[in-house]
């Protein structure tokens, strides 16, 4: 990766967050005007991605969440038991400035959210790292989901939910791809 980054717990005024371009309605209004609250409020934690020069070039949350409505195959993927909703963590507002799109950012976040992911892991239990897909394309008139699928989510529908796709990176699969990580004692 050429850019370097560096991620940070998002605290109010910490960082100049009004000069960040989403391009996105929802996303800005987001970043912009309620990000503060949903943090202070503990509902979402917020990570804000750096660029050398201290730009805001990143924004993503985590919060706890679980899966409600689960099929036959998602509870045969980890032989989940049966009757109870099954706890993950949920990546929400992940987006990259609009000026700096396409040049490994969204992949050094997405990293840093499994890392996150893995960390908390340790200590309560979750079966996945869940996000939903915007049902909209990029500027290439590419998926939003195929992004996530490039990382090793999977979708959870045949069809959008509420104008998303809701997906899944199972804890178990994970497990199989950065085993390293899993090791270390917390
Ligand atoms: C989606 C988004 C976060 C991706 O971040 P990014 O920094 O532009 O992406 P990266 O440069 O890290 O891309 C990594 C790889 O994914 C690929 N990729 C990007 N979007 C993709 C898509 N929709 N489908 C398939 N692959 C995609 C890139 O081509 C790149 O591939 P490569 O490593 O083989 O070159 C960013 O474009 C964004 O903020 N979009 C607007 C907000 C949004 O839609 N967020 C998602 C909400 S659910």
């Amino acid at each position: 990766m050429s850019i370097e980054l560096k991620f940070f717990h998002y605290k109010t005024g910490f960082v100049d967050i009004q000069s960040f371009c989403a391009e996105h309605k929802d996303l800005d209004r987001y970043v912009k005007e309620t990000m503060s609250q949903w943090e202070s409020s503990n509902v979402t934690r917020n990570y804000l991605t750096l660029d050398v020069q201290g730009n805001c070039v990143g924004v993503f949350s985590l919060s706890a969440s679980t899966l409600k409505d689960t099929t036959p195959e998602v509870r045969k993927e980890g032989n989940f038991p049966n009757g109870i909703q099954l706890p993950t963590i949920k990546i929400g507002r992940f987006v990259v400035d609009n000026s700096i799109r396409g040049k490994g950012v969204g992949r050094e976040m997405l990293k840093k959210c499994i890392y996150l992911f893995i960390e908390a892991s340790k200590t309560i239990g979750v079966v996945g790292l869940t996000v939903d897909a915007k049902d909209e394309t990029d500027s290439q008139g590419r998926p939003i989901y195929g992004y996530y699928e490039k990382f090793g989510f999977k979708r959870l529908t045949s069809e959008p939910q509420d104008g998303c796709w809701p997906m899944i990176l199972y804890t178990g699969k994970m497990k199989k791809q950065y085993p390293a990580l899993f090791e270390q004692e917390v």
